[in-house]
Order: C-alpha cells, then structure tokens, then sequence
C-alpha cells in the first residue's frame, strides 16, 4: 500500500512540474528572435513529447503498482485445464464421459481456475511423516471446526506421524461467515479458502483444487485423510491402519459404494444427457477416505483432462479409473455412521455424522474406555 499511495501523490506533483516548464519555456520563446521562436517552438513539441511519454510512464507504472497487489494470486493459479472426453472401462461398465454436454450443464466446473485466498502456515520440514487431515467445511460451521480442533484435529504427534488438520473452505455469501473464517485463520493458519462459492456441486471443485494444492505442495503430507466435519476420527487407528497396508500403497482406502444406482432426482439429481448410465463406477462415499501422497501426481494430472463429475465422490471415483488406482474397502470406515459404543469408536477410522455437541464428550468417554478387544490403543503419542 505504501508504494501505490507514493505513486498517487507524486503525479500531481510531477504535472504541476510539466505545466512550469512549459510555462518558462514560452516566456523565453516570446523574447527572442524569429529564428530563435521557431527552434524553440520545436523545442517545445520535443519537451511536450518527452513530457507526454512521462506522464504516460507514470500513469502505467501507478496502474502497474495497483494490479502488482493481485499478482500473488494470479501466480497461484492453475493452469488452464484442457479438458475433453474420455471413454472408461471398469470390467464391468463402460462410461463415455461427453465434454460438450459437462461443458453446457456446468460450464464453470469445467473452467474455473484454482485461486486460494488462504493458505495455511507452512510446515516445518521435520523428520517424521505427516499424516494430513483435510476436512470439507463450510464457512458457517464454526462450533464444528471448534470441536474438531478440541478433538481430532490436533497439531500432534502420534506413532511417529505429525498429524497436521487443514479446513478446505469456499466463500459464503454472508459477509459475517468470512468474517469468522478471517479471525480463525489469523488465529490457526489451519484453512484452504478458495474463490468460488460454496455450493453442493463445487465440492468438485473442492477435490480438484485440493489435489492441485497438494502436488504444488509436496512436503506438506505423505498420507492424507479427507473427510466432512462432521466426523469422529480416530488418528492413532488411521495411523495403524497406515502401518498395516503399507505394502500397497497404490490404493485409496475407504468406504466403497459399488456400483451405486445413478440418481435423478433429489440433491444427487444427474441428467441423462449428463450422464446415460445407470451405474457410477466404484467409488468411495466422501464421508472419509485415505490415500497415500505417491498417488497424487497421477491423480491431479488425470484432473487436468477429464471432464468434472459434478459429485466430488462420483468425481474422485473417475479420477481413480482413469488413473488406473484401485480402491479398497474396509468396514471400519463408518460412513453412515455407528451407534455409541467407547470400545466400537476405538477401533473405528472414522464414524460419520457426529455432531459437534457430542464430540468432546465422545472423544474422553473413548480416550479412558479400557477395551479388551484389539491392541491397546494410545491417543496421542
Ligand atoms: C457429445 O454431445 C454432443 C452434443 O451435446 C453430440 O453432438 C455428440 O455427438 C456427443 N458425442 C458423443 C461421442 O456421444
Ligand atoms: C460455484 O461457485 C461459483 C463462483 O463462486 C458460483 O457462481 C456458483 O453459483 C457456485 N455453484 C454452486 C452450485 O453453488
Ligand atoms: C492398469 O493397471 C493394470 C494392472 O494393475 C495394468 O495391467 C494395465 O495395463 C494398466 N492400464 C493402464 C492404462 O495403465
């Protein structure tokens, strides 16, 4: 800001200049001679050029200076994509996934640019992995975010993994949401907020740009759990889970939906121009899933061509097929959710749909439950 207000006020200045060595100039034409009027005439159209190329100078470098302050986030933004279609096969189905249809039902899944607003303080290059929590959330959802970061989503060591919680956020139309979302990031530098809007269909966008900021950032995970935040997670069980299937890392681990029926009606509602089939291929439910940081390059360049499903999970599952990566399923990821139970959320992944009242007084009852089944489970270290 102190280099564009500098700018604004030298121009006056620098014009009141002008107009004084014009104004001298003339006098000085007015005493002489006529030979001495006609050279210094032309004197005068040299100055008022060179004077003229100034002034234009300045005006582009105060125009230059104003568009500088944008530049970090026109730096920050994707490449276009080029996108066209493609025809899959799982085996069982085959899906044609038409451009020009994607392109007129949402033409801004198929353009949009990846531009962050926030980002979160970098991590510290350390020795131990990281295990990076990436949670889908609202901007309104603040007493969620709250008792996740009460709970789950600690900055901390557990088994030998950094556990590291970043909020993956769009824009709210209500100023006051943004507001909040501005105070937390001051006071966590935990959020990913990016320019578009929140909205059922964007959640896409949400995976796509997610998976652009990961291949960007390569030092920031080595595995990555994505999830709502509307979830219990159990870290040291994600942990284990990790050090039990290491040996294929070149798998996403979740909950799988096999062949889910396609929708045409309600919030899942895809046409059939869209989308004929009547099948989706394999895909894991978006509640919560983990992946590994070696598939993310294959993942975001397939991201870069093929058209955006406009349900982030249907969307990851395409992703998946056409960067040729299975997906495993285990049943400990509880997506549709699990009755109270200390000893069942203990060895638990995940349990969806926990409300963030009840988080904290889970998250204790099933820290000091003593449970016989499965190897003892310590939370934090
Ligand atoms: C893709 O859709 C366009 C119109 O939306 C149609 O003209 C074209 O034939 C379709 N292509 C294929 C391969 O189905
Ligand atoms: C997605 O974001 C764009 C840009 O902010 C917005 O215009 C659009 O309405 C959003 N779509 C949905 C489905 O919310
Ligand atoms: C996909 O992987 C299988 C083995 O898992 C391999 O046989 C096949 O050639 C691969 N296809 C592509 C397109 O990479």
């Amino acid at each position: 800001m102190k280099n564009e207000d500098t700018g604004l006020q030298s121009l006056p200045g620098l014009l009141k200049l002008q107009a004084t060595a014009v104004q001298g100039t003339r006098q000085q034409v007015q005493a002489g001679s006529g030979q001495l009027r006609s050279i210094m005439s032309s004197r005068i159209v040299v100055r008022f050029h060179t004077l003229l190329f100034l002034g234009v100078f300045v005006l582009l470098s105060i125009v230059g200076l104003k568009l500088s302050f944008k530049i970090p986030v026109f730096l920050k933004m994707s490449p276009e994509p080029k996108r066209q279609s493609v025809t899959l096969d799982d085996g069982v189905h085959v899906y044609h996934l038409n451009f020009s249809r994607f392109q007129e039902e949402f033409p801004y899944l198929q353009s949009y640019r990846c531009s962050l607003l926030y980002t979160p303080q970098p991590e510290d290059l350390g020795l131990s992995p990281i295990l990076l929590l990436a949670i889908k959330s609202h901007p309104r959802s603040t007493s969620r975010r709250a008792a996740i970061r009460e709970t789950w989503a600690k900055q901390a060591e557990v088994m030998g993994y950094r556990l590291r919680p970043v909020f993956l956020m769009g824009l709210s139309d209500r100023e006051q949401h943004m507001e909040i979302v501005k105070v937390e990031e001051e006071a966590y530098r935990d959020i990913l907020l990016w320019d578009f809007t929140e909205g059922h269909h964007n959640l896409s966008l949400k995976e796509r740009c997610f998976l652009e900021w990961l291949h960007d950032n390569p030092q920031e995970a080595n595995f990555i759990f994505k999830g709502d935040d509307d979830l219990f997670v159990n870290p040291s069980s994600l942990v284990r889970y990790i050090n039990e299937n290491a040996p294929s890392p070149f798998q996403l681990h979740g909950a799988l939906q096999r062949h889910s029926v396609v929708l045409r009606y309600s919030k899942y509602k895809i046409s059939y121009t869209l989308f004929p089939n009547a099948k989706y291929p394999y895909f894991l439910s978006g509640g919560g899933f983990l992946f590994s940081a070696a598939l993310v390059r294959s993942l975001y360049q397939t991201s870069l061509r093929i058209p955006v499903f406009p349900l982030d999970d249907v969307y990851l599952g395409f992703l998946c097929l056409a960067s040729n990566l299975t997906l495993r399923h285990n049943n400990l990821f509880y997506v549709f959710g699990l009755k109270f139970d200390p000893c069942n959320y203990q060895r638990a992944l995940v349990v969806h749909r926990v409300e963030s009242e009840n988080l904290l007084q889970i998250w204790n009852q099933v820290q000091e439950a003593h449970c016989l089944t499965g190897p003892n489970i310590k939370f934090w270290g």
